[in-house]
């Protein structure tokens, strides 16, 4: 089955289910501008993301990579009245282009952006000993999500839900020779998820407009000592 039919179909869906969301359009067109990369998710997965949100109540939600901050909005979106999405990202271009997206998007009060290293943000966090995230979303660079992972599980509660994005690699995640650096981090972070007896966790592939990937899918079962 060829790409071009997984596009043609996402379109159709994306017709019907998310329609012309004008800021949404916007963040897309500001990203693309700025000669952001399109790693953005989808519309039917920014979506998922937010039926995701709303369905476990997230009231506080974590994503470590905002890139122009496309998914964190679709997120912000999700929340409860008192709600707060924190996102980190590295790149200080990306952040700049993101800050933007997040005030002309109406939703700058819902956002804290960090724009630092996520393992130092990540730290800071557990320092401060934040309350724990509802949600955790991890979209960044992929090398390092066995760190990301390490470090957001001291963030967590009983019920926290984590998604990784990114996992397929259009099925280079089976390849256990890959010399990729975002697979090996993939497969370690995988490897991580399914040796940790506090989670439960699964993996789901997609095909779209996005091509061939997947996401991982966790939840916190009781807390690590
Ligand atoms: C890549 C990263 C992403 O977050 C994404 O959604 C798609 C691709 C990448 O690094 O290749
Ligand atoms: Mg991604």
């Amino acid at each position: 089955m060829a790409a071009d039919v997984w596009a043609r179909v996402d379109g159709y869906f994306e017709d019907r289910f998310v329609q012309n969301d004008p800021v949404l359009l916007e963040v897309l067109k500001s990203s693309d501008e700025h000669g952001l990369p399109p790693h953005n998710v989808s519309p039917c997965q920014g979506m998922f993301l937010y039926i995701l949100a709303r369905s476990i109540c997230a009231a506080r939600i974590l994503e470590i990579g905002t890139l122009g901050g496309y998914s964190t909005i679709w997120l912000a979106r999700a929340l409860s009245d008192q709600g707060v999405i924190l996102t980190i990202e590295a790149n200080e271009k990306y952040a700049s282009v993101a800050a933007k997206n997040f005030v002309d998007s109406g939703m700058k009060d819902k956002i804290v952006l960090l724009n630092k290293e996520a393992t130092l943000a990540l730290q800071e966090l557990v320092d401060k000993g934040v309350e724990p995230f509802d949600l955790i979303f991890v979209d960044a660079d992929k090398s390092n999500n066995p760190a990301y992972l390490d470090l957001a599980l001291n963030l967590v509660r009983v019920g926290t839900v984590i998604i990784g994005d990114n996992v397929v690699r259009e099925g280079e995640v089976a390849n256990a020779l890959s010399q990729d650096c975002r697979v090996r981090g993939v497969r370690q972070f995988c490897d991580d998820l399914a040796d940790n007896n506090t989670l439960k966790s699964t993996a789901i592939q997609t095909v779209g407009s996005k091509g061939y990937d997947g996401f991982t899918m966790s939840i916190v079962e009781q807390l690590q000592f």
